[in-house]
This record gives C-alpha cells, sequence and structure tokens, in this order.
C-alpha cells in the first residue's frame, strides 16, 4: 500500500505538487493527468530528487521521505525516466548490472539478479548486445530490467511506451502487469496511453494541477467526465 498525505512541492512560485492525497492499494496503479500536472515531479518526490516542502509517503508502512536516496535504492525504489538512461555502448547485462553495483549483495547475487531482470523483460538472448545496436521497444526493455533488478519494493514507470507502435506497447503491457506478481513490488504506471493504462492497471488516479481529481478503479475513472474535462482543458491551454 502507497499513502500520499498532503504532498506539497513549490519551485518559486511555482506549485507542481499542491497538498496530494492519494492510497494506492492495487499491484498495478496507473497515475495519468495532462502536461505539466506533476507526474515526473510526483516520481521526483519518490526517488528522492526533489524534496517536498509538506507532506508524508508511506510505502508498506515505511516512510520513504526521510530516507537518503541510496537507502531509497537499497529499500527497493526503482524508477524509468521519459529519456533512456541506459548507456548505448555498454552491454545489455552491464546496464542493469549498473543499477545493483550499490546494492550491497554479493557479486554472484548481483550476476543472477541480472540475467534473472534481462529474462524476465524476454532479452535473455540478447543479454550480451551493446544497447545501442537494439531496435526502441527492445531498449525500451532494458529501461524496464533496469527497473526491476534485485529486489524492487516500488517500481515507477515514467511513460515507458512513449513513441512504440500499438503491438510492441501491448507486449511491455503484458510484461508490466506480471511486475508485481513476479517481484512482489507495487507498480506506478505513468502513460499517456489510455490503452496502456487500461490494460495494465486495476487502479488509476488523475492529477490535475498538481491535486489528484479522481481516483479508483480504472474503468469507473476513466469514464468520469471530470477526467475527460481535466484533459479537454489540457488542449484549450494548449492552443490559447
Ligand atoms: N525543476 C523545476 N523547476 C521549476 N518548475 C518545474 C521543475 N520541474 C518541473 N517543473 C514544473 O512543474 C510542473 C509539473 O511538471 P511535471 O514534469 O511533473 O509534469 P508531468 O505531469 O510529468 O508532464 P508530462 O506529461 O508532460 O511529462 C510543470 O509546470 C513544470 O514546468
Ligand atoms: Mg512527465
Amino acid at each position: 500500500m502507497i499513502v500520499i498525505d498532503s504532498l506539497t512541492v513549490r519551485f518559486g512560485g511555482v506549485t507542481p505538487i499542491n497538498d496530494m492525497n492519494l492510497t494506492m492499494t492495487a499491484g498495478s496503479n496507473g497515475l495519468i493527468g495532462p502536461n505539466g500536472a506533476g507526474k515526473t515531479t510526483f516520481f521526483n518526490v519518490l526517488s528522492g530528487f526533489v524534496r517536498p516542502a509538506e507532506g508524508t509517503v508511506t510505502v508498506f508502512g515505511d516512510e520513504l521521505l526521510p530516507m537518503a536516496d541510496f537507502k531509497r535504492v537499497r529499500w527497493g525504489v526503482r524508477r524509468t525516466f521519459q529519456t533512456e538512461q541506459a548507456i548505448a555502448d555498454l552491454t545489455v547485462y552491464e546496464n542493469v548490472l549498473l543499477i545493483e553495483e550499490h546494492s550491497g549483495r554479493k557479486s554472484s547475487t548481483r550476476r543472477a539478479d541480472v540475467i534473472e531482470a534481462v529474462e524476465f523483460v524476454g532479452l535473455g538472448n540478447q543479454i550480451g548486445r551493446a544497447v545501442g545496436t537494439l531496435g526502441a521497444a527492445e531498449r525500451r526493455l532494458v529501461e524496464v530490467a533496469r527497473a526491476i533488478v534485485g529486489h524492487p519494493r516500488l517500481v515507477l514507470l515514467d511513460e515507458p511506451a512513449a513513441g512504440l507502435p500499438e503491438d510492441e506497447t501491448e507486449k511491455l503491457g503484458e510484461i508490466i502487469k506480471q511486475i508485481p506478481d513476479r517481484t512482489g513490488a507495487m507498480v506506478v504506471l505513468v502513460d499517456h496511453d489510455m490503452e496502456l493504462v487500461s490494460a495494465t492497471c486495476d487502479e488509476v488516479a488523475v492529477l490535475d494541477f498538481g491535486s489528484v481529481i479522481a481516483s479508483g478503479k480504472t474503468q469507473a475513472v476513466l469514464a468520469d467526465p471530470l477526467v475527460m474535462r481535466a484533459y479537454l482543458g489540457d488542449d484549450e491551454r494548449v492552443q490559447a
């Protein structure tokens, strides 16, 4: 369970997270909302890049925000970014191993963890290839492998399918959906692709201007007129 209580982030005069309150209980949870709603900022708070002005986040009973960044990684916080992080010249194996480097685990355990993560995302037969030689969909899978290696407890995926064709997005969704059962971690998936979110997440929350405007079972939330309006409002802002 993830409990977010009164979370507020301020950057000068901007308040990208504004009294966010939310409880997530599903294995896979969607977090959606228009551009600039605060989704990535929320991930930055969880991974320790951004210090909030107020609020608490408790995951599986542990308060995350007072933990030092490296402790969060050891605790099990993992994430992907909107831009690819894997290093093109390194192999799939080496890229995934980088995440485990400071895990404090034995090297034989790390090796086994890396192989397991790479096999889980279906790249077992590409493990020795340089990431730069892989296709776009495979590189996304490397990012996912990096986000689940070792013992993840909270896996944050920031638009993992952006720019992928529909069939590749579907395959990625099937892999993401298995993360909670395979690893015991809770997943938070941010994506603008509502088909991916519906296919992958049992529950969804909607952020707009840094506050939660709807949350609950995915189908009910996506059918909520308030949610539609948040997205339409975004189009109007873009046109203005
Ligand atoms: N370091 C920063 N300094 C100042 N403002 C910032 C900073 N990072 C983000 N913002 C602002 O905070 C708001 C939320 O941005 P954020 O990146 O969290 O949105 P998002 O929901 O992830 O959007 P998208 O769907 O486009 O990725 C935006 O108005 C953004 O310009
Ligand atoms: Mg973002």
